[in-house]
């Protein structure tokens, strides 16, 4: 069983910043009218949605059958599949790979970045925001501590948060230039004021916790919100300290430059 259980109402109520902070990503994506593009991680859908607002020939897909479910539900007229990011292939190359605040729950990041560059035509572009290198480092530390505290083995964390360095070498090992990327701290409000970092936990943080009784989480939780609280909570709000790898990479071939 998966340990991330895919709530696409919570994702869209609750966690709906994650939707928002990907307009930064399309801006820079540059989406034409005409274009094919496909969604890497498309979640609820609402970003192939706007692709083909903007006359995109617009294909979403993302690993969690659930997530495609309310993606086909809120847009039926728009192509969505459930596939996993680093095992996919279409029949025709597409103009642009576009992929916000997905990547990072993909530990087959070399075998993801293969089929991103087999996917796009030659001269096509790979524009993704991701979690960088120390995202929610201050999160994590105050998980392990916390399990520790209790009696509990800190635990292997299942996201990957590359460096800049580290990232760029991969995609140009596969024929990905990168002509731009960056890493940008983004401490990131939390909704739900008292409530924000549970709730993220709930979500995104479940498989810190998922090795231990729902009974004994409720003492970890307030134990996490007790050393996180002078440094991510603020005026009644939580921040996850975020940091985002975003870049923009353009495949090299023959016709690369066209
Ligand atoms: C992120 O968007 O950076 C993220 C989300 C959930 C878990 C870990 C990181």
């Amino acid at each position: 069983m998966p340990i991330t259980a895919w709530n696409p109402n919570l994702y869209d109520t609750a966690h709906g910043f994650v939707t928002s902070y990907g307009a930064d990503v399309l801006t820079l994506l540059d989406p034409q009218a005409g274009e094919r593009i496909l969604d890497v991680g498309c979640g609820t859908g609402h970003h192939v949605k706007t692709l083909a607002d903007g006359g995109v020939e617009a294909v979403g897909i993302d690993s969690s059958p659930a997530m495609i479910a309310a993606a086909q539900q809120h847009y039926p007229a728009l192509r969505f599949a459930v596939a996993d990011a680093s095992d996919f292939a279409f029949e025709a190359p597409f103009d642009a790979v576009f992929s916000n605040a997905a990547l990072h729950w993909v530990m087959a990041a070399e075998a993801a970045v293969v089929c991103i560059a087999k996917s796009l035509r030659d001269g096509g572009r790979f524009v993704a925001e991701m979690g960088g290198a120390g995202n929610i480092a201050a999160i994590v530390a105050a998980v392990q501590r916390s399990r520790v505290a209790h009696g509990y083995a800190p635990i292997a964390t299942n996201w990957y948060f590359p460096s800049i360095a580290t990232y760029t070498t991969l995609l140009e090992k596969h024929g990905l230039e990168a002509q731009l990327a960056v890493l940008i701290n983004r401490p990131t409000p939390l909704n739900e004021g008292e409530n924000g970092l549970r709730t993220w936990l709930t979500m995104f943080g479940a498989s810190l916790l998922h090795d231990i009784a729902p009974d004994q989480q409720a003492a970890l939780v307030d134990d996490i919100e007790a050393t996180l609280r002078p440094m991510l909570f603020r005026d009644g709000v939580w921040y996850a300290d975020y940091r985002r790898l975003r870049f923009v990479a353009i495949k090299q071939g023959l016709g690369a430059r066209d």
